[in-house]
């Protein structure tokens, strides 16, 4: 894939920036204000294109709803990664049924990871007839032109041709407000994972240019964010396609260089491109929050080699263990599968012992859910979800036990947080977050949101600290 091909065209932003400033006019001579209904599932990749869409409809004259039935456009941004995010999206769009009867001029779009699919376009196709408009990851940029191809034609329309993925610098954006941003480094995913569809829906690897990335990092530190996510399906695979030797560590140390009162994080991490050089250059980069989610799916190496995932039980402890030689105190979190096809009791059981001989600070855990398209999928799976559920509860007994403990241990202790909003606790109404990204719940004012504090932890449980101000 060349990087020519990659890149769109400034010229082509410009033209969907044309196609954006038709639907406003086209709403103005009607008098019409449009509201928008957006909703979106996932990830965070999937939260920040969220936020491009919904900076798009913006420059087209829209406002925002939570009200699908006062809406004049409703968007789904989808999820595919588990059977269940599907499922409530065909939920979703069932229930849309209802508010196009009562306005038929409102217009649905499905876009998003499930909208990539082949399989989903199809039945939207045919039995979701009332979706105007379905377009996948790979045809983001191309929003405004899709639409106004709606808006012109009344016909339906669907783009969600397989493409390889594209770089487009200079969309609009809406942020949410408060202090937390995401900014996505580079898309798609070259993995293979054998159970993910991640690599089916979002294309391959692409590296957004460094100094985009700056450029964007420094705006949002002085627009006054203050905890800013990088975001890629494999933060350390950055730079690869890009040819000149500039990596994922560079850019963190050229991110720290810029000034202010802020914390870098970044997700996700895999452990077969984690280097030495990651960890070093975090433990000394100021910015950089000491913080690792470092996505392990299974402590036994016959499951880690039928997940395709090329590293060791071995090879991950290993890298723990230089990550907190080089940062003692770091937090760690990671993702984890149980169930996946073929996988034994004992097999189950490796994991476990991995997440007790690590102690991870938080877990993200999921029972596997076959996708098709994918290579696991086609596996036999012969144990019974009943029995992988067992497994999965042993799994969250030994990590919610070990949460507890952890949390216990920073009571009477004073922590550094950042106060990003209202937590609707009454007795502790803000929620803050410590470098670690651990939850802190607040006695404290309004005003304080947006600030770094001193707080003194005053209890915990086994998902949060409580805490008041010193
Ligand atoms: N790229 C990231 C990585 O490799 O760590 C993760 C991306 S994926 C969106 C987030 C998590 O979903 C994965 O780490 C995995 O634990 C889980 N996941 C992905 N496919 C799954 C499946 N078919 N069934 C259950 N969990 C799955
Ligand atoms: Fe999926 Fe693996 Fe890619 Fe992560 S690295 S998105 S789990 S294929
Ligand atoms: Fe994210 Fe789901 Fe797509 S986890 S990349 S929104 S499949």
């Amino acid at each position: 894939m060349k990087r020519e091909e990659v890149i769109v065209p400034r010229e082509e932003i410009a033209r969907q920036g044309e196609f954006q400033e038709r639907i406003k006019a086209m709403f103005a001579a009607r008098g019409a204000h449009p509201l928008a209904r957006v909703e979106t599932f996932g990830c965070q990749q999937n939260v920040a294109d969220g936020q491009r869409i919904m900076g798009m409809l913006e420059e087209m004259g829209f406002a925002f709803t939570e009200d699908p039935g006062e809406a004049d456009l409703v968007l789904l941004n989808t999820c595919a990664v588990r059977e269940h995010a599907e499922q409530r999206v065909f939920g979703n769009l069932g229930i849309l049924t209802h508010s196009k009867r009562e306005n038929p001029e409102q217009v649905i779009i499905l876009c998003g990871c499930m909208a990539q699919e082949a399989r989903v376009a199809k039945r939207v196709k045919e039995s979701y007839r009332h979706v105007d408009l379905v377009f996948g990851p790979q045809a983001l940029w191309r929003f405004p032109e899709l639409l106004w191809q709606v808006y012109e034609t009344r016909k339906r329309v669907f783009s969600t041709a397989e493409e390889h993925g594209s770089i487009a610098e200079g969309l609009p954006v809406v942020r949410e407000r408060g202090v937390k941003a995401w900014v996505s480094v580079m898309y798609g995913c070259n993995n293979f994972c054998s159970y993910c569809i991640v690599p089916y829906v979002r294309g391959r690897e692409r590296s957004r240019e460094p100094a985009a990335v700056l450029a964007e990092v420094r705006e949002l530190v002085e627009a006054g964010y203050r905890d800013i996510t990088l975001l890629g399906q494999n933060v350390n695979s950055y730079g690869n396609d890009l040819d000149t030797g500039y990596h994922f560590p560079d850019l963190l140390e050229d991110i720290d260089r810029i000034p202010g009162d802020y914390w870098i994080r970044f997700m996700s991490s895999h452990p077969k491109d984690a280097t030495p050089r990651l960890f070093d250059v975090m433990a000394k980069c100021a910015h950089v929050a000491k913080q690792l989610h470092l996505p392990f799916q299974s402590g036994n190496n016959r499951v880690l080699e039928e997940m395709n995932r090329r590293y060791t039980r071995e090879k991950y402890l290993e890298l723990i263990q230089h990550a907190r030689d080089r940062m003692p105190g770091l937090v760690v979190t990671s993702d984890v599968i149980i169930g996946f096809p073929g996988e034994t009791e004992a097999e189950a059981m490796d994991t476990v012992s991995l997440v007790e001989e690590v102690g991870f600070d938080a877990l993200f855990t999921f029972i596997y859910s076959p996708r098709p398209g994918t290579r696991a999928a086609e596996l036999p799976d012969p144990a019974p979800r009943e029995e992988k559920q067992k497994w999965f509860d042993r799994l969250l007994e030994v990590q919610n036990r070990h949460s507890a403990e952890v949390h216990a241990g920073y009571v009477g202790k004073t922590v550094r947080v950042l106060v990003d909003g209202e937590s609707g606790d009454g007795d502790f109404p803000l929620s803050s977050r410590t470098e670690g990204n651990r939850l802190v719940r607040l006695k404290g004012d309004k005003a304080l949101i947006g600030r770094f504090l001193d707080v003194r932890v005053t209890g915990s449980n086994t998902w949060a600290l409580y805490g008041e101000p010193v």
